[in-house]
């Protein structure tokens, strides 16, 4: 009680402030996203996302070292498929010789140690721009999860450590794990997207794989009838349940900020490591802002980052994650 106890003792200077800080940032905590596009020398900068880039297989792996440099040791691929190779099955996933398959091994050797997760889901290879196979107008679930059974094994025979399933289908994580046990790959991991909310924040993202879902009578506009509704939160945690008893060893939640509730709700329920993906509509918002000189870009970053940590992730996924670093690093 007030005189004895007087909180702002603990905040009288920096040395005591870090003595009792309770959230460390630290490179260890970051999966960093990267985007994969054809080509040689290609390093191009995504209009929604300032300096943020797709790399042709080449520059990615001078990234790829640089990141490691920086002690970040985890990535997150995604591949941008050329429009000619795209159908409504997602067929060119499974080309053993495939851009994702050449870049899981581009990183692989130049960095033997880096951990490679890769996104598994339709969307990119989808000419509808869907994460499931389209049939009579609809997202057809089963079809689906065998596909993406096929597609993680392609991923785990060209090398990733971890498949990340993002498409939000029923089920999708025990087809993908018995696929990838009945091949041997027993410790290949699964780290699920396994609240994934329809979100409006993922724009960016879409504009950087050429993604979005197209506007065509007979085909859903969005993404509605798989990924979760904002508006829920039991469904959240019944989700990341599922997925862990079908062998998921991480779950994820995703957008990050505005979801730190759920975050904290399946922290508290789970004992896997929770990841959180701070997505690309969080990353254009701060930049835009900070561009316009409206916030100080650095400050609000770390404070989103600590604020997403301090949530219960334990694992963050973020385009910030190089900034982050070199600023931790001086
Ligand atoms: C699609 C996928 C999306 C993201 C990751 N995987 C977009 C979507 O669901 O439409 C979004 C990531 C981001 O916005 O940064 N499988």
């Amino acid at each position: 009680m007030f005189p004895l106890r007087r909180n702002r003792r603990l905040r009288t200077n920096e040395a005591i402030r870090a003595l009792v800080r309770e959230t460390i940032i630290s490179p260890n905590d970051f999966l960093v996203p990267l985007f994969v596009v054809e080509g040689k020398g290609v390093k191009d900068e995504i209009p929604s996302m300032p300096n943020y880039y797709r790399y042709s297989l080449d520059l990615l792996e001078q990234e790829v070292k640089s990141l490691w440099n920086l002690g970040l040791k985890s990535v997150l691929l995604f591949v941008k498929v050329p429009d000619h190779l795209k159908d409504n099955e997602g067929k060119e996933a499974l080309n053993p010789n495939g851009l994702m398959q050449r870049a899981i091994k581009t990183v692989k050797n130049a960095c033997p140690e880096m951990l490679v997760m890769t996104d598994v889901a339709l969307d990119p290879y989808s000419m509808y721009g869907h994460d499931g196979i389209i049939e009579n107008g609809l997202v057809v679930n089963d079809a689906t999860t065998d596909f993406l059974a096929e597609m993680s094994l392609s991923h785990a025979q060209a090398g990733a450590n971890f498949v990340a399933p993002s498409d939000m289908m029923d089920g999708r994580i025990l087809t993908i794990r018995e696929a990838l046990d009945d091949e041997g790959y027993i410790n290949t991991g699964i780290m699920s997207y396994s609240a994934k909310y329809a979100s409006a924040f993922y724009g960016p993202f879409r504009d950087a794989l050429d993604s979005a879902p197209v506007d065509l009578v007979d085909i859903p506009k969005d993404k509605k009838t798989y990924q979760m509704d904002p508006a829920n939160r039991f469904e959240a945690i019944r989700e990341s349940e599922m997925d862990i008893d079908e062998g998921a060893d991480i779950v994820m939640v995703k957008p990050g900020l505005c979801y730190l509730d759920i975050v904290r709700e399946i922290k508290n329920e789970v004992d896997v490591p929770v990841a959180v993906y701070q997505v690309s509509g969080e990353y254009a918002m701060l930049k835009a802002a900070a561009e316009k000189g409206w916030l100080d870009h650095d400050a609000v970053m770390m404070e989103q980052i600590i604020a997403i940590k301090r949530a219960g992730a334990d694992i963050i996924a973020s385009y910030f994650a190089k900034d982050v670093v070199k600023l931790l690093n001086g």
